[in-house]
């Protein structure tokens, strides 16, 4: 069992993963869920390479939510390109039909997943091609969401084996979005409007699902302390 107050590293996170896979039939799906700039992208792939690396052998790979993202041509078609990141701004149902197809096909037969560019802003069909990859780690804002809060989220819970929840102190995620809106092209300005009235409150409800993880972490130092 996690034991709260805990210190962890990202190989035994790794391995914990492991050990959960093992055993179980068919592909195991770790869901990491956070708020904007929790750094779950980051956790995902070094828990991947973690993991990996002890193996010797591609057994996980990542499988971002991201990656559904209406297109900017969808969204400013339906005057909701300025909203982009709210949970109606994702294509949630292709997102739970294609993890379940991940979970339904064979290891061995090929699942195309779409990533998403932050260089062009824009969702990339394709973007990662799953193959006999064993363990399939997904992460995103809203894994853990219920549908009041928008409706089609609640059906990815139970498609997910575990899941895992990066906390991460407000002002922390408010410094790093203003800093990588401004990398992304905007003035400072618009960048911390964009985090006020959209990023903040993305987060709130993010915040909200909290209680529904198996684990919840909080990164301290070079590790992660479970809380
Ligand atoms: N532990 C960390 N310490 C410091 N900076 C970090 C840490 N983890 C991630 N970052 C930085 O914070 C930013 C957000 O990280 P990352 O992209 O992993 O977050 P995310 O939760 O996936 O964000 P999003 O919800 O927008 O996809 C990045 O610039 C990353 O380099
Ligand atoms: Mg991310």
């Amino acid at each position: 069992m996690a034991r709260i107050g805990v210190e962890t590293t990202l190989s035994e996170l790794a391995a914990r993963l492991r050990r959960r896979a093992d055993g179980h039939s068919g592909r195991f799906i770790l869901g990491i869920a956070g708020p904007p700039g929790a750094g779950k992208s980051t956790l995902a792939r070094g828990v991947r390479d973690e993991l990996n690396a002890a193996a010797g052998a591609e057994l996980a790979e990542v499988a971002p939510m991201d990656g559904f993202h209406l297109s900017n041509a969808r969204l400013r078609a339906a005057g909701d390109l300025a909203r982009k990141g709210e949970p109606d701004t994702f294509d949630a149902a292709a997102y739970v039909a294609t993890l379940r197809a991940l979970r339904d096909t064979p290891p061995g037969r090929p699942v195309p997943w779409p990533t998403y560019s932050r260089e062009l802003h824009e969702p990339v069909p394709g973007g990662v091609v799953f193959e006999a990859h064993p363990i399939i780690i997904t992460e995103g804002n809203y894994l853990l969401l219920a549908d009041d809060a928008a409706p089609g989220w609640s059906a990815v819970r139970p498609l997910l084996d575990e899941t895992w929840y990066l906390d991460v102190p407000r002002p922390v995620i408010e410094q790093r979005l203003v800093r990588r809106h401004i990398r992304g092209g905007r003035t400072p300005e618009a960048a911390k409007t964009k985090v006020a009235q959209s990023d903040l409150l993305n987060a709130r409800l993010v915040e909200a699902t909290r209680a529904r993880a198996d684990l919840v972490l909080r990164k301290s130092g070079r590790n992660y302390k479970i809380v």
